[in-house]
């Protein structure tokens, strides 16, 4: 006896079957199939045939593969009983239910009494799956592994795309071959960490940002995922994600986090503008529009805080077009390097004698909002808080130091109420109006309590200060995630204002991040964090490809640096509704030194294109830049918006240099840009609209 399920719209089909009740297989996950295709006929059709040298039915590559069918990979449970046995629960149909824009299917092993709950959304919008696994048992058990619903890439894939990183280079991606045995990533850092962003994109070897076929998925969890890209022996290939392993505890309810994922025909792009329409109207709640210009004082002057210069550089900030200013580390306790006072969150009386009101009532007089820096997960040894509660730290006491801290314990509930109540007076004895929560370090332990711990704590106080915004650092990207991004508005995309690194960063992050979320600021000319000097404008444009921001000390400028910054900062004004709005495309360069993606409209009705080079070409001639999305038929004007930069020596005469360019969409997308020659280390912007 077959059961079918179809969740599906006009750009994608899941066709889930399960066989005389077992769990379910996705038996078809592809291009959107026509209406009235019969189910049932597609899922015994799929099933495969059997050989010598094999079991004598194919154990089902089910949402939950099992061990009980002799299933020859990753089983999608690991679980143990009260004395240690191994569980191999054979689940079998119980009910299903509709939801609003899918359904949940219940299946149950009732010899062990537990029941495996499967629930799968399709949402309309934005054709993102969004996949959970639930686990219920009667009696206490011990659960190592628990996979979000299991999803086979189909055999006519052959790569897959994979994210690793570190501190200040996040997101970088490798494109691996599927090859029989399984690519895992198992991160056991206890947050979602620079180098294991929880993300996949599996692909065919032709696959680009703007063609062909790719299965992406992301984890929505900040505890640090497990990554399962496995192929079978006997050829077929699966792709799981759950916590990281050891993460789960005993218990009689388990839930995985959300697997995200989605089908595309058209290239990467066609998944990433997904993810990030997803992530802005579906995951962010709340977040302000129009998006603010920040500045954030970090790189001008660390834990050095004078309350003049702060408030010298807060009106320079607001000359230059700042609209929040964020007071980064250093206004609590006695925090005057990084060896103390994380834990006492008190403000500090040496630096503020007043209190941060004079600081604030400055910066409001200026038409900034305030915002402010947290790490409330976080203790110093050398703090209040450390010796009055010593119990309340993670893990081992000889445990090795990150940044001179410790983790305070977040499942622990007198922890959490410290926390909100020592944030909660802050927020209610100041005019503020963000938060910049942080978390610098990794944890000594693997533990989901930890995650399910901050995630409580900023519910609670999400509630109670809905009007205060929050952004996610964790030393930069060490905490990006749609787990997170759930809770809060703005990632701190990385610690590099490095603008060469930042266009590789913001370029591979666009795989699932909009720019409405991910912040990007205007570091110092010389970059603290890569030793390199780099010209304003680079700077300057590269942060105004994102959530713009300044974070260098405006008085290092120079009258003509800080005249650039002011136009790019009113341009990016002048665009950032729709900007913001957009979809972010990476566009194909013919010159792998260029990095370059296409800003476009939701209804197409204009765009800008950025492309940087970011070192010197091989070939002298720049390669026409190929645009995409456009309507071929359409007709559209291009102008460069920054053509008075073109170097001596670009000495010819390219239409663009001296002209806007009408051509239609066809001739774009197929020749492309011909852009004037330049130096590195430079970005053209150019600006497009459909007549
Ligand atoms: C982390 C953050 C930085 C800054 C410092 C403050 O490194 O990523 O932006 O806030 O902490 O200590």
């Amino acid at each position: 006896m077959i059961r079918s399920w179809h969740l599906g719209d006009d750009r994608q089909s899941l066709v889930l079957a399960s066989f005389d009740d077992r769990l379910p297989e996705a038996v078809y996950w592809g291009p959107a199939l026509p209406t009235g295709e019969n189910l049932e006929t597609l899922s015994a059709a799929a099933l495969a045939d059997v050989t010598g040298g094999m079991v004598d039915r194919n154990a089902g590559l089910s949402l939950c593969p099992e061990a009980s069918e002799s299933f020859p990979g990753q089983t999608g449970l690991t679980a143990r009983n009260a004395s240690g046995a191994p569980l191999m629960p054979s689940f079998r149909f119980e009910s299903e239910a509709a939801s609003e824009h899918g359904l949940t299917l219940v299946f149950a092993d009732n010899s062990l009494d537990l029941s495996l709950v499967f629930d799968l959304v399709l949402t309309p919008e934005t054709s993102l799956l969004k996949l959970q696994t639930r686990l219920e048992s009667v009696d206490e058990i011990t659960v190592d592994w628990l996979a979000a619903p299991v999803l086979p890439v189909p055999a006519y894939t052959g790569e897959m795309i994979e994210f690793s990183g570190r501190w200040c280079a996040e997101f970088l991606t490798r494109r691996l071959p599927f090859a029989p045995g399984s690519r895992v990533r198992d991160n056991r850092t206890g947050r979602t960490d620079h180098a294991h962003f929880p993300g996949l994109v599996v692909c065919n070897a032709g696959t680009s940002n703007t063609a062909g076929e790719a299965f992406a998925f992301h984890y929505g969890w900040s505890g640090g995922h497990k990554m399962v890209a496995e192929e079978l022996a006997d050829g077929r290939r699966q792709v799981q994600f759950g916590h990281a392993t050891a993460s789960l505890a005993s218990g009689r309810h388990f839930v995985s986090a959300p697997l995200y994922a989605t089908y595309s025909a058209t290239g990467f792009n066609g998944a990433a503008v997904r993810f990030q329409r997803h992530v802005r109207d579906h995951v962010v709640q709340g977040a302000r529009t129009p998006r603010p210009v920040h500045y954030n004082c970090w790189e001008a002057v660390y834990f050095k805080h004078d309350l003049d210069e702060l408030k010298a550089i807060a009106s320079q900030a607001a000359d230059l077009g700042a609209e929040r200013f964020v007071l980064d580390d250093g206004w609590f306790g006695r925090r005057d390097d990084d060896t103390s006072s994380l834990g006492d969150w008190v403000i500090d009386k040496r630096k503020y004698p007043d209190g941060l009101t004079p600081l604030i009532d400055h910066i409001k007089a200026l038409g900034m909002e305030f915002g402010i820096w947290f790490e409330p997960e976080m203790v110093n040894e050398d703090s209040d808080l450390c010796r009055a509660h010593p119990d309340w730290v993670l893990g081992h006491a000889d445990q090795i130091r990150g940044r001179q801290q410790l983790v305070l314990d977040m499942s622990n509930q007198e922890v959490r109420d410290y926390l909100y109540a020592h944030i909660a007076d802050v927020l209610k004895n100041n005019d503020i109006g963000y938060i910049k929560w942080d978390h610098n370090r990794i944890l000594p332990v693997v533990d989901a309590e930890q995650a399910e711990g901050f995630y409580e704590l900023v519910d609670r106080l999400r509630s109670d200060f809905p009007a205060v915004e929050i952004e996610s650092c964790s030393s930069g990207g060490g905490r990006i995630d749609f787990g997170v991004l759930e809770r809060t508005h703005r990632v701190w995309l990385s610690d590099s204002n490095d603008a060469l690194e930042r266009q590789r960063i913001q370029h591979d992050a666009a795989l699932f991040l909009p720019a409405s979320v991910t912040g990007s600021h205007v570091g110092p000319r010389h970059c603290h964090t890569s030793g390199r000097t780099l010209d304003i404008r680079l700077r300057a444009w590269t942060a105004a490809q994102r959530h713009m921001g300044f974070e260098m000390d405006p008085r290092e400028l120079s009258e003509a640096e800080a005249e650039t910054l002011r136009n790019v900062t009113s341009w990016w004004k002048a665009n950032r509704d729709w900007m913001m709005q957009a979809d972010i495309l990476r566009l194909d360069s013919a010159d792998p030194a260029v990095i370059a993606e296409q800003q476009l409209a939701g209804d197409g009705s204009r765009f800008v294109a950025f492309a940087a080079l970011t070192r010197p070409s091989d070939q002298i001639l720049p390669r026409p830049l190929r645009l995409t999305g456009l309507d071929p038929q359409g007709r559209y004007r291009l102008s460069l918006v920054n053509r008075d930069d073109a170097p001596r020596l670009s000495r010819g005469a390219p239409l663009l240099k001296h002209q806007d360019l009408e051509a239609s969409g066809q001739y774009l997308m197929s020749h492309g840009l011909t852009l004037p020659w330049r130096f590195p280390e430079t970005v053209w912007v150019v600006e497009g609209e459909r007549l």
